[in-house]
């Protein structure tokens, strides 16, 4: 017994060793891009100068680098940081990244782009600052095919062990934060803001994405809040404030071939206030893929006059007519849905919207202490609405609920 003990200690002891010894140590390298040729006058273009301080960070063969942006207005044309780096970086921001106020002055998809990179870490007070306004009027693409594209504000694809920190994001073109194909990655303190009215500024929207964290963050957009498509799981959040904004959406799903089951999804300790949507899944009437979306828990959430603050709604279709009207139901599967604790105020008579499809109907949708109020607007007390949905219910329910 002793000498397993002993066996075992020993073991320990050469681990923690291991561990203390393989993480970088010492203070970083800095790189502040002011030294590395970039102008902060707001109007340079500094975009050579970020990418080649990049590269010089990421090529170092051993300790850590950190590339600074110190305190003044970096205009900055469209930038793609790449990996793979030897070793971690730091990004730390607290000057003002400026985007070019003309949309197509912008010859890329994301306006900042971060691509096949290991234990980044992006932090500081500065601001990623847009200068959406000029580009949200041209903004039309569900009518005009020529439209032009509009460049998302950042991008990570193919990015681990990461995260981003306090930042804040103003005034995004189309999207703020874009996530594709992203593991192990943490987003909190951060800001986001963009009006109410802008066309599809979402906050955060991902897909293809496991393992993703996003906590203590505040989101005001004209879209959603957060998106959530087609291969995401494990994804948590907690402590946000969403508004205004469409709320924390899943999908739209469904619509495409080949999209992936999104699972394992914990919503809690989130405040909507003002926004058109909360607890938000659409999918697309006849889908063209049949996925399944599962394992879902919301926990402690307040609806401060929401128009929908409970959406399920599986006959997506945001311009009508819709081509798939003609087509049929939904081929999306919705089961193991957990709503707990959610109260507040609706801005519509119906609070509660289960509308699931006819081919495949909710399956244990749990409801558990609803509270959620007509906020006056509109006359008599919150209803609620289900179609092809089978579940439970306990404790308070208001509205009264709808489950057979
Ligand atoms: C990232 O961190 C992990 C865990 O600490 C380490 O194994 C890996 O080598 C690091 N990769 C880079 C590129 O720094
Ligand atoms: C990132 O993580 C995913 C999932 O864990 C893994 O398949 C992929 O190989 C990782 N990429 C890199 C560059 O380490
Ligand atoms: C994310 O946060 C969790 C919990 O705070 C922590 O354990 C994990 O190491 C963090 N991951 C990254 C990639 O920062
Ligand atoms: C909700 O939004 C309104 C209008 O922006 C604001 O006045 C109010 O303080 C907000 N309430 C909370 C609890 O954040």
């Amino acid at each position: 017994m002793a000498s397993i003990t002993f066996a075992f200690k020993a073991l320990c002891v050469s681990l923690l060793f291991i561990v203390v010894a393989s993480r970088p140590t010492g203070r970083p390298k800095v790189f502040n891009v002011q030294r590395h040729g970039s102008k902060p006058d707001g109007k340079t273009d500094n975009a050579n100068a970020f990418t080649s301080v990049w590269s010089r960070a990421c090529r170092r063969e051993s300790g850590r680098s950190k590339i600074y942006v110190p305190k003044g207005t970096f205009y900055l044309g469209g930038v793609e940081f790449v990996g793979p780096c030897k070793n971690p970086i730091e990004f730390v921001i607290d000057g003002t990244l400026l985007a070019p106020a003309n949309p197509s002055d912008i010859k890329q998809d994301t306006w900042i782009n971060f691509r096949y990179i290991n234990n980044l870490s992006i932090s500081g007070s500065g601001t990623l600052d847009g200068q959406g306004k000029q580009s949200w009027p041209l903004n039309d693409c569900h009518k005009n095919p020529n439209c032009p594209k509009l460049a998302m504000t950042m991008g990570f694809a193919f990015v681990n062990n990461s995260n981003i920190k306090d930042i804040t994001s103003l005034n995004s073109k189309m999207g703020h934060f874009n996530f594709f194909s992203v593991h192990h990655f943490n987003i909190t303190g951060v800001t986001i803001t963009a009006p109410g009215d802008s066309p599809n500024t979402d906050g955060i929207k991902m897909g293809s994405c496991s393992n993703i964290h996003i906590s203590n963050t505040n989101i005001g957009t004209g879209d959603d809040c957060i998106a959530i498509l087609s291969g995401t799981t494990n994804l948590d959040i907690s402590n946000v404030k969403c508004g205004p904004g469409h709320g924390i959406s899943v999908g739209s799903l469904g619509k495409n071939k080949d999209e992936k089951d999104v699972k394992d999804l914990t919503v809690r300790d989130i405040v909507f206030n003002g926004t058109s949507d909360g607890i938000r899944i659409k999918t697309w009437e006849s889908s063209a893929s049949k996925i399944l979306v599962s394992n879902f828990m919301y926990e402690n959430i307040q609806m401060i006059d929401v128009g929908k603050p409970i959406n399920i709604d599986q006959k997506y279709c945001p311009h009508p007519p819709c081509e798939h009207e003609k087509k049929g139901e939904s081929h999306v599967q919705i089961q193991d849905l957990k709503l707990k604790n959610i109260y507040g105020t609706s801005k519509n008579k119906v609070a509660v919207n289960l509308q699931c499809s006819k081919s495949f109907p909710c399956k244990n949708v749990e409801l558990i202490d609803i509270n959620i109020k007509n906020n006056g607007l509109e006359d008599g007390s919150s209803t609620a609405v289900c179609e092809n949905v089978d579940g439970s219910v306990r404790g308070k329910m208001v509205p009264q609920h709808c489950l057979n």
